[in-house]
């Protein structure tokens, strides 16, 4: 027995295979009107097939529905089980357990779609105002930049989606509160360490004299302006061995080896 071809997983893979396989789709890095037009038609492709994953589509089921369950009860850690990692896409589930929060991070150029599996998942999404620039200060470089707030949503496993794309709500933060949740995230292109990766932010106030950030803040004043951190005090772990994830993951190599 191997995956069903009805499965969301499958569909999903299959798609992401077909439509950002070819050379010029996301690998190309240009920001022309026709790249953009083509991308929205194949983010509206993969958004009609990963609006109804679910749990089962994963093989999380009642002998193991909280991937967190085992955790420690931490507000700085949130728990990653790859699904499929190509260089294409990026598909995994990012598990919260109670009351954690992911802090402010980016995906430059990147779209990413997420679907909460289960759990409410409490999203914070800004976009940089004006173009961010890089500062030195005390021998230390940073990015930093004006921020327009766009609002907090609540996305759940009966929200459809939540779409970040390179151009907007490209900045965001996750929370959880009393219940932990899980959230399929299909990144792309995904990150790649070089051009691609994932900065973390915080917001800061800045002294009038000279623009330097002077400290931390989490007050509406106007107006917002994030600094680049390391985010030391947060952690992305690998999550444990669950049966179904193990399974599916199992099967989805043995369907989809031949093309990663
Ligand atoms: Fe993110």
């Amino acid at each position: 027995m191997g995956l069903s071809n009805s499965n969301g997983i499958y569909r999903l893979i299959k798609t992401a295979e077909r439509l950002l396989g070819s050379p010029n789709r996301a690998s190309a890095m240009t920001d022309s009107h026709q790249h953009r037009q083509q991308m929205s038609q194949i983010t509206d492709s993969l958004k009609s097939i990963i609006k109804d994953i679910n749990c089962t589509d994963l093989y999380i089921n009642e002998e193991q529905p909280n991937l967190t369950a085992l955790k420690p009860k931490n507000k700085n850690t949130v728990y990653y089980y790859p699904i499929l990692e190509n260089n294409m896409f990026t598909l995994g589930i990012f598990a919260f357990p109670p009351h954690t929060h992911m802090p402010l991070h980016d995906h430059p150029q990147m779209t990413v779609l997420s679907k909460v599996l289960y759990g409410s998942v409490y999203c914070q999404q800004y976009d940089w105002r004006t173009t961010p620039k890089l500062v030195r200060e005390a021998g230390e470089v940073s990015i930093q930049g004006q921020v327009d707030y766009l609002g907090e949503s609540v996305i759940t496993s009966q929200s459809q989606y939540k779409t970040t794309l390179p151009h907007r709500g490209n900045i965001h933060s996750f929370a959880t509160k009393d219940e932990p949740a899980a959230m399929l995230d299909l990144l792309y292109p995904p990150y790649d360490f070089r051009t691609r990766f994932c900065t973390y932010y915080k917001p800061v106030e800045l002294d009038n004299n000279n623009n330097n950030p002077t400290n931390q803040t989490s007050s509406t004043s106007q107006p917002i302006v994030f600094q680049s951190y390391s985010a030391t005090e947060f952690n992305c772990e690998p999550g444990s061995p669950h049966t179904g994830l193990t399974l599916l993951r199992d099967e989805i190599l043995k369907e989809f080896n031949k093309l990663t």
